[in-house]
C-alpha cells in the first residue's frame, strides 16, 4: 500500500498546455531518450518552460507522477523516508464479549518518502530544481540510475538492505544554470547519468501563444505584449532578463481590468513599467529600475504608434496644402467667370 504521506499525481494533460512546433520538437527528443531508459535534464534560465515542460513529458509517460523540489534543507532521509513518530496498534478481542481485552503497542513507524515510494511502484519522479538540495543529499539517485538500487537506510525494516527500483521507473530533473543564487554545483556523476537538455527563452510563436493562452487575450494584443518584453530582453540592459512569466502578468492584469493597450495606453505603459521593473531587478536599485523604465517606455510607445504625431500632422499639413491648391484655383476660375460677366 501507499503511503498516505505521499502525493501521487494523475498523469493528466495540463489546462491551458500550449504545443506549439518549439515545445513539440524538445518534448520528443525527451522522450525519446526516456524511452530509451535515461533520465531527462531540463536546464535553463527562470521562466523558459522547464517545470511545464517536465509535466507535459510526464503526463505523456501516462505513469503516476511523484513530484519533489529541491531544498537546501533537504536530507537523504527526505527524499528516501525515515522514522516519523510511532503508530499505535490497538487489537480489541471481540470473542471474549465479557471481558473486553485490548492490547496496544507501539512500533516505530518507518515513512517511505517520495523518492522509495517512485523507486518501488515504478512511477515517473519529477525532481524540481534538484541542484537546491545539497550534492550529498541527492548520492542516493546515483545507485538509483546507474545500477537500478536503491540503498535502503537501517530502520525501514523488512527484507533486504536494498531496493530493486521498479522498470517503469523514470526521472526528470530540472535545473537553473550554476550562476543562479542558492544553486549548487549538480555532480559530474549524476549529470553522466541524465541527459541534459539546455533550454532558452520561448521562440516569439511560442511565447505569444503561451501570453494569450495564459491570459484570454486577443493574438494581436497579446503580440504587442510580447514584442515589448523581448524588446526589453534583446536590450541586454537588464540585472535579470525579463521571461514570459512578465508577458503573462501583464496581459492577465490587462484581461482582469477589461483593458487593451491600444484603448488604455498610459495604463499600459505604467503597468508595463511595474511589472518589469520588478521582474528584471531583484535588489532593487533604482538606476537599474529607472533604465528599466526608460527602455520600457521606448517600446510601448513605438508598439502602440505613440510619438508618431508628427508624422500624423505632416500628413495633414500635407492635405491642406492639397486643398488650398484646389480652392484657389477654384476662385481662380470664379474671378475668371466673374470678369466674363458684363457688369
Ligand atoms: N507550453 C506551455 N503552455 C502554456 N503555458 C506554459 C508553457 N510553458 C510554460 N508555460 C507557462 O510559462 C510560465 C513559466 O514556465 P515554468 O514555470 O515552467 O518555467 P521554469 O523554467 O520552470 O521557471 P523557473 O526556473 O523559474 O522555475 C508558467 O506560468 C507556465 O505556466
Ligand atoms: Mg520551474
Amino acid at each position: 500500500m501507499i503511503d498516505e504521506m505521499t502525493t501521487v499525481l494523475e498523469p493528466a494533460p495540463l489546462p491551458d498546455f500550449v504545443e506549439t512546433k518549439y515545445v513539440k520538437d524538445i518534448t520528443n527528443r525527451a522522450f525519446s531518450y526516456i524511452k530509451a531508459g535515461f533520465p531527462v535534464h531540463f536546464r535553463g534560465p527562470s521562466g523558459t518552460g522547464k517545470t511545464t515542460l517536465a509535466m507535459h513529458l510526464a503526463s505523456k509517460i501516462e505513469r503516476p507522477v511523484v513530484m519533489i523540489h529541491g531544498d537546501e534543507e533537504f536530507s537523504t532521509s527526505d527524499l528516501v523516508g525515515g522514522e516519523h513518530g510511532y503508530r499505535i496498534r490497538k487489537v480489541v478481542d471481540r470473542f471474549i464479549s465479557s471481558v473486553l481485552k485490548t492490547e496496544e503497542d507501539m512500533v516505530k513507524r518507518w515513512v517511505d518518502n517520495r523518492l522509495t515510494v517512485a523507486c518501488k511502484y515504478g512511477f515517473t519522479l519529477i525532481y524540481d530544481e534538484f541542484t537546491r538540495s545539497r550534492p550529498e543529499a541527492n548520492n542516493i539517485l546515483l545507485s538509483i540510475l546507474q545500477e537500478k538500487m536503491m540503498d535502503l537506510p537501517v530502520g525501514r525494516g523488512g527484507e533486504e538492505p536494498y531496493l530493486r527500483v521498479d522498470p517503469d521507473f523514470t526521472a526528470i530533473f530540472t535545473s537553473n544554470p550554476e550562476e543562479y543564487a542558492g544553486v549548487h554545483r549538480s555532480q559530474d556523476a549524476l549529470r553522466d547519468r541524465m541527459v541534459t537538455m539546455d533550454l532558452d527563452h520561448f521562440d516569439y510563436d511560442t511565447e505569444v501563444a503561451v501570453t494569450q493562452a495564459k491570459s484570454k487575450l486577443s493574438r494581436q494584443d497579446s503580440q504587442i505584449i510580447v514584442n515589448i518584453v523581448r524588446g526589453l530582453r534583446e536590450s541586454g540592459k537588464c540585472e535579470f532578463a525579463p521571461t514570459v512569466r512578465g508577458c503573462i502578468m501583464i496581459a492577465k492584469t490587462l484581461k482582469a481590468q477589461k483593458l487593451t493597450p491600444s484603448k488604455s495606453s498610459s495604463t499600459f505603459m505604467q503597468m508595463c513599467k511595474d511589472i518589469l521593473a520588478s521582474e528584471t531587478s531583484r535588489v532593487g536599485s533604482k538606476t537599474n529600475q529607472d533604465r528599466v523604465k526608460e527602455i520600457v517606455r521606448e517600446l510601448v510607445a513605438k508598439e502602440l504608434g505613440i510619438g508618431k504625431t508628427i508624422d500624423v500632422g505632416e500628413k495633414a499639413a500635407e492635405s491642406i496644402a492639397a486643398i488650398e491648391t484646389v480652392d484657389s484655383k477654384k476662385e481662380k476660375k470664379e474671378s475668371e467667370s466673374l470678369a466674363g460677366v458684363p457688369g
